[in-house]
């Protein structure tokens, strides 16, 4: 096989909105400040007890139901997630249960922002190689179990969400290129302290937030702008494209001024560029993977287009995959 192709795509955003004026009520902020310096409005939370798998399953029938395939069929489940439901089994394992998929293979994935992009790429190799005949990738996350309400700085910026693709080969087109990076050397500015074997969960973490999400965002805001940018252009590249074959930029949604400055830089015009930060915030893995299907629902994205998936975040990583729709 060539290649592999996305034949289905689903989404989940659990019902409860939490708006800027919500959060003027919890910490010392703005509606204001929040729109004008990320561009986010709402965002979705889910009830209590509600885990990424649960987001997973619900965007994964979806995406299930649209390609047309039985979860019995499946032979791959990949999920791209920062806040698993434990450590260990992987969130993939119970979305196997869950979907009854028995014959699939499952792990999970930990790319931050840039999982959605990494797990496509895993699973497309995979396909290529003739190695399995399809495969489920999901980007899920439940970011407000990590996050520090008492943290103006970080809380306002994420939510919680799913998005999935199924993933068959493909003799022509698909996936054309990807482009994977990272810089283990930056961890500190986006990280996650506590609860692992460096820091392992005690009454002094949970005294000391470690198990709340920490971020240097300025930092990381002029690293994203650049990475974004030069990440594109590899991924282009190396499928023998320019920026201007781009039809639609999908890039990751962490802030509004960061995908403008990278839109610009690619020389891109609004109308190529997806944008859905607004109504989800940061969903970290799930928000190429929302904004994806979000695209193709609203018919942003037809046969023969090219679309970008660019995306970056905590590790630091990043990724672009150059995708020709079919
Ligand atoms: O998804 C993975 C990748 N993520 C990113 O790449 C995130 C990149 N970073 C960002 O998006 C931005 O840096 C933030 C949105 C996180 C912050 O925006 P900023 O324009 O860089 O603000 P800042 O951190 O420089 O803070 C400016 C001011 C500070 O006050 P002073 O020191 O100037 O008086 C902050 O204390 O804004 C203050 N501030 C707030 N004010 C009201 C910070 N958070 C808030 C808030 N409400 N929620």
């Amino acid at each position: 096989m060539k290649s592999a192709k996305i034949v289905g795509l689903g989404k989940y955003l659990p019902p409860k909105i939490l708006t800027n004026f919500d959060l003027e009520k919890i910490v010392d902020t703005s509606d204001e400040w929040i729109t004008t310096r990320t561009g986010i409005k709402t965002r979705h939370v889910v009830e209590k007890n509600v885990s990424a798998s649960v987001l997973a399953r619900e965007a994964s029938l979806v995406a299930l139901k649209r390609a047309g395939l039985k979860p019995k069929d499946l032979d791959l489940i990949i999920v791209a997630t920062i806040t698993p439901d434990t450590q260990f089994p992987s969130t993939a394992c119970y979305l196997q249960d869950y979907l009854k998929a028995k014959k699939a293979c499952c792990f999970d994935i930990s790319a931050a922002c840039a999982g959605f992009v990494y797990a496509l790429t895993c699973a497309w190799q995979f396909l290529k190689c003739g190695f399995y005949k399809n495969a489920l990738v999901v980007g899920s996350e439940v970011l407000t179990s990590i996050t520090d309400w008492e943290d103006r700085s970080t809380c306002v910026l994420f939510g919680d969400g799913a998005g999935a693709a199924v993933l068959v080969p493909s003799n022509r087109d698909g996936f054309l290129s990807a482009y994977l990076g990272g810089d283990g050397s930056k961890s500190e500015l986006l990280i996650l302290p506590g609860g692992g074997s460096r820091c392992p969960a005690s009454l002094d973490t949970v005294k000391e937030r470690l198990h709340y999400i920490r971020m240097k965002g300025n930092e990381l805001f002029r690293i994203a702008v650049r990475i974004m940018v030069e990440a594109a252009q590899k991924a282009l590249k190396r499928a023998g494209l320019g920026r201007k074959d781009i039809d639609l930029l999908v890039p990751h949604q962490a802030n509004i001024r960061i995908i403008t400055a990278v839109a610009k830089r690619l020389g891109l015009t609004e109308d190529k560029v997806y944008v859905n930060i607004e109504r989800y915030g940061n969903m970290s893995s799930a928000s190429s993977a929302v904004a994806l299907c979000e695209a193709w629902e609203e018919g942003r994205i037809k046969k023969g287009d090219v679309v970008v998936l660019d995306a970056f975040g905590g590790g630091l990583v990043w990724g672009s995959s150059v995708i020709k729709w079919v």
